[in-house]
């Protein structure tokens, strides 16, 4: 009996076995509706989101190669370093003195600046930069300060490397009793990540230095006071949505009073005031002292970021609360002004004729051109009570004056549970524009919410998926990993984003950009060091589904089909439909795309990210997760394919002459 029972369970289990191979040697059916295109898609849904966060702006995008170069971190001399030795008078550099004074600045919001005593020639200290600086063999870099001479009259510069090596060199002289700007080009003769600036001075005499800066004369577009090129490479090859910017939890500071305030970010860099980065301290296992904001990076270089990637703007205000994961700090009620003021103006600063107040700075600025702004987030990830009556306070006097610009409200910090279902139930009533939720979730949470907006409801406010990340680990674990299982689990997601694309209006990845030697929080769309930069799988993920977005959703169905995933798009520009599909399965399945309803027949572009779920890009392999081009055949509306292991795949049919059904 139990050898009778035993033979039954065993033939049972091969039987089943044998049917599941079966089944997966059988041809997967992916039934396209090309004929009944559905719903628009937002013209910008796959964005990118940027915070200032693993010195993604100082230290990172914002190419700036001295630290702390206006004197104004909370130890103004921090970055700063000269040699020491014992004296008479305790320890000092018998050549010299360097000490930060406050009378007389180059301007009240810079109100520190260096004072600079020179005993004895050869006097010199130096800038450290951040974890080193990187430069490149044969670049240039603009040395500038600004001086006000007591006799002091020339500064040596040098760059050294980590050898201390000089690489490069210049001088700055003829100085003043004035405050007043210098400056001189570098070509630096080696290649290094860590380099330092050293300042001589060859005859005794005294100054006083700030905004002491050593900048790549070769930026993105060649500007002065430009971004750092390899980075916004990448950005612009992912044909962005939207750029959202500034953030973010540093929208919000750990109080009110390190809150971003973009008024102090526009203008004048010497004149745009340094406050600590609320990253700075937030991890206690990830310590950043040196973390602050110069605003070299403010927000009319966010604006011309997104204007030169083709990005619409999305920047992110104050709504009149701190961090509520801080100290949850709000403004009173009646106190709101300011913050309200501040979006109105926003509004002028972007888009106002340039003889209006805020047009004109940007005009002065070199765009008078407007930047086209057409939605503000109200606030970052806050929720409860004290949130909804000051989206009101905002929401009446911007609905009031520009009823044009729509208003991005946020969910709070989870994907479910409370405070999101009252926010969600809030902003229906309310009939808000667009409702901005987070997920930092598990791959599997990616995998098996891939139906999430399948059933949100049409007529209530568009989404906007606008932080989110699989976490290999856990939230804020430094263990979690960019690696593609991650990848391949947010790109099944991003189907669901995409088949629901009349309901999800923009969606983006979080955070943006990591330093390697300088980041709090993993996992990051695009790591870089000092001279070099690297799209993690992620960032393919991301990139293929904004090069591959459509103008219109297309139904697809897969009958029954567990670990794959796919959605379909009618790109009205190109006249292509796009079919994107992924096999979550360990191994290829074969796999016929029927495209009901047309009778194309011809070349298909086809585009494959395929990897091991551990795998991972690096600096020295920095494309080992990277899309491959092929192309296929379709025959009567039929592609008959195979769905490589662990792979996304992007099948572009052109429909030319191709007209049935598709209006
Ligand atoms: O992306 C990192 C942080 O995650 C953002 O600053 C914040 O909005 C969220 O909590």
């Amino acid at each position: 009996m139990r050898t009778t029972t035993g033979f039954s369970f065993l033939s049972l289990a091969l039987f089943s076995i044998n049917l599941w191979s079966q089944d997966q040697n059988k041809p997967v059916v992916i039934a396209v509706d090309a004929a009944h295109p559905g719903a628009a898609i937002s013209r910008s849904m796959f964005g990118v989101f940027f915070e200032d966060i693993n010195f993604g702006a100082d230290g990172g995008l914002y190419p700036e190669l001295v630290k702390n170069r206006s004197f104004e971190f909370q130890d103004p001399l921090t970055g700063w370093h000269q040699d020491l030795g014992i004296s008479k008078t305790g320890l000092a550099n018998p050549r010299g003195e360097i000490s930060i004074r406050m009378e007389a600045p180059l301007y009240q919001s810079n109100p520190h600046y260096l004072n600079v005593r020179v005993y004895e020639p050869g006097y010199s200290f130096w800038n450290s930069g951040f974890r080193g600086m990187g430069v490149a063999d044969g670049a240039e870099y603009r040395f500038s300060a600004y001086v006000r001479s007591h006799g002091a009259k020339a500064i040596r510069a040098t760059v050294t490397d980590e050898n201390g090596r000089e690489i490069g060199s210049g001088k700055l002289e003829g100085f003043g009793a004035q405050w007043k700007r210098y400056e001189t080009v570098i070509r630096t003769r080696a290649t290094t990540q860590h380099a330092r600036l050293n300042l001589y001075f060859d005859e005794p005499g005294a100054l006083d230095l700030d905004m002491v800066s050593l900048f790549p004369v070769d930026t993105w577009k060649h500007r002065e006071n430009g971004l750092r090129k390899d980075l916004v490479q990448l950005l612009y090859d992912m044909h962005p949505g939207f750029l959202r910017f500034p953030g973010g939890c540093i929208v919000e500071g750990r109080q009110l009073a390190t809150r971003y305030r973009w008024k102090t970010t526009v203008g004048d860099i010497a004149q745009r005031r340094t406050i600590i980065n609320r990253w700075n301290d937030e991890f206690d296992f990830r310590p950043a002292p040196d973390y602050f904001q110069s605003f070299g990076l403010g927000f009319y270089e966010y604006f011309q970021l997104a204007e030169d990637i083709g990005a619409k703007p999305l920047p992110i205000l104050n709504c009149g609360m701190a961090c509520e994961f801080n100290t949850n700090e709000t403004a009173a009620l009646d106190q709101l002004d300011e913050y309200v003021r501040d979006a109105l103006d926003l509004i002028e600063f972007a888009n106002g004729p340039v003889d209006s107040p805020w047009g004109k700075i940007r005009a002065q600025m070199g765009h008078p051109a407007p930047f086209h702004l057409t939605m503000i987030g109200v606030g970052n990830e806050q929720w409860g009570p004290h949130y909804v009556e000051r989206y009101k306070i905002f929401a009446a006097a911007l609905k009031a004056k520009h009823p044009e610009i729509k208003l991005v409200v946020a969910a709070g910090p989870a994907p479910a549970g409370e405070p999101f279902e009252s926010m969600w139930t809030t902003w229906r009533q309310l009939k808000a524009d667009i409702v901005d939720e987070h997920y930092y979730m598990g791959p599997e949470w990616f995998l098996s919410n891939t139906s999430r907006y399948d059933h949100y409801d049409r007529s209530g406010p568009k989404v906007f998926a606008g932080e989110y990340a699989a976490q290999t680990a856990g939230t804020t674990s430094a263990e979690n990993r960019n690696n593609w299982k991650a990848a391949i689990a947010e790109a099944a997601f991003m189907t669901g984003l995409e088949r629901n694309g009349d309901v999800v209006e923009m969606a983006s990845y979080a955070p943006l950009m990591a330093h390697v030697d300088a980041w709090q929080w993993k996992p990051d769309e695009i790591w870089f060091d000092n001279l070099r930069s690297y799209g993690t799988p992620n960032y393919y993920v991301q990139k293929l589904f904004a090069n591959n977005a459509g103008t219109r959703t297309v139904p697809v169905t897969m009958q029954g089909e567990p670990m794959l995933y796919s959605s379909a798009t009618l790109d009205e520009g190109s006249h292509e439909l796009v079919v994107k599909v992924i096999n979550h399965w360990a191994h290829a399945r074969p796999a016929e795309i029927r495209l009901n309803g047309i009778n194309v027949s011809g070349t298909v572009k086809v585009t494959t990210l395929e990897a091991d779920p551990q795998a991972e890009n690096s600096f020295d392999h920095p494309t080992a997760v990277a899309p491959a081009a092929s192309t296929a055949d379709v025959r009567s509306g039929k592609i008959t394919t195979e769905l490589r292991p662990y792979s996304v795949t992007v099948y572009r049919v052109p429909l030319q002459n191709q007209t049935a059904g598709l209006r």
